[in-house]
C-alpha cells in the first residue's frame, strides 16, 4: 500500500473534537485540495466557505438542534443527543461547500477531497449533511448571509475537520459489493 492507500483506509468519521483549532497552513492546505478536486467539464460548480468562528458554529449548532426537538419524528433528534447533543460535535472548523443546483456529484468529490486530506494530515473529519438544518430553518435567511449564500446559489454539504478527542475506527468495508468482470 502506497501513502494515498493508507489514507483511504484509515479516514473515519470523526464525532468527537478536542475543540483545538487546527493551524492556519493544515486548513489552507484542506482548502487547496478542496479547489484541485475534479469536476463534470471543469465547471468547478462550488464555493467552499471555510468557518472558523467558534461563536457561528456553536449558533448554527444550538439553532439545528432546536429545530430538531421540534420536530415530530424525534428519532434524528435522539440519535444527536445520544451522540452527545450537539449536531457539529464540538469541531472548531466548518466547510462549507455551496453548489449550483444539480451539481452534487462534484460536491461530493470535494467533501472527500477534504476528508481524505484531513486524514492525511492528522485531522478528524466527518462529512456532514446536518448543516443544511439551520440554514433552511427560521434563521436560514441570516446564515445564508453570514456565509454569503446568494441567489443561484445552494448548501451543497459540509466537511467538519478538527482535533479528534478520541479515536475511532474506519467502517468495515464490504467486500461483497465488488464485481469483477474479466
Ligand atoms: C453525504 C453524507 C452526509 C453525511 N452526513 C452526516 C451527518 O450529518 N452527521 C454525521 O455524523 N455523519 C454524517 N455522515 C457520515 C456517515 O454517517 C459516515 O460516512 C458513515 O456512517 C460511514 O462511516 P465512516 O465515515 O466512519 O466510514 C455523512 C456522510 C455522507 C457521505
Amino acid at each position: 500500500m502506497n501513502e494515498t492507500l493508507r489514507t483511504i483506509a484509515k479516514r473515519y468519521s470523526c464525532r468527537n473534537y478536542d475543540g483545538r483549532l487546527p493551524e492556519k497552513e493544515k486548513i489552507e492546505a484542506l482548502a487547496m485540495a478542496a479547489v484541485q478536486a475534479p469536476s463534470g467539464l471543469n465547471r468547478q460548480p462550488w464555493q467552499i466557505v471555510v468557518i472558523t468562528n467558534k461563536h457561528f458554529i456553536e449558533e448554527m449548532d444550538a439553532e439545528g438542534m432546536r429545530i430538531l426537538s421540534e420536530m415530530e419524528d424525534k428519532t434524528v433528534y435522539q440519535r444527536f443527543m445520544s451522540r452527545g447533543g450537539t449536531l457539529y460535535y464540538n469541531a472548531p472548523c466548518m466547510f462549507l461547500i455551496l453548489k449550483q443546483p444539480g451539481t452534487e456529484l462534484d460536491t461530493g468529490i470535494v467533501s472527500e477531497n477534504i476528508a481524505l486530506s484531513a486524514a492525511s494530515l492528522g485531522l478528524g473529519s466527518v462529512i456532514c449533511g446536518m448543516a443544511a438544518i439551520p440554514l433552511n430553518g427560521p434563521k436560514g435567511s441570516i446564515f445564508k448571509q453570514k456565509v454569503g449564500l446568494l441567489e443561484g446559489w445552494e448548501f451543497g454539504m459540509s466537511v467538519l475537520v478538527g482535533y479528534a478527542k478520541s479515536t475511532g475506527t474506519p467502517h468495515e468495508p464490504d467486500i461483497s459489493k465488488i464485481r469483477y468482470v474479466e
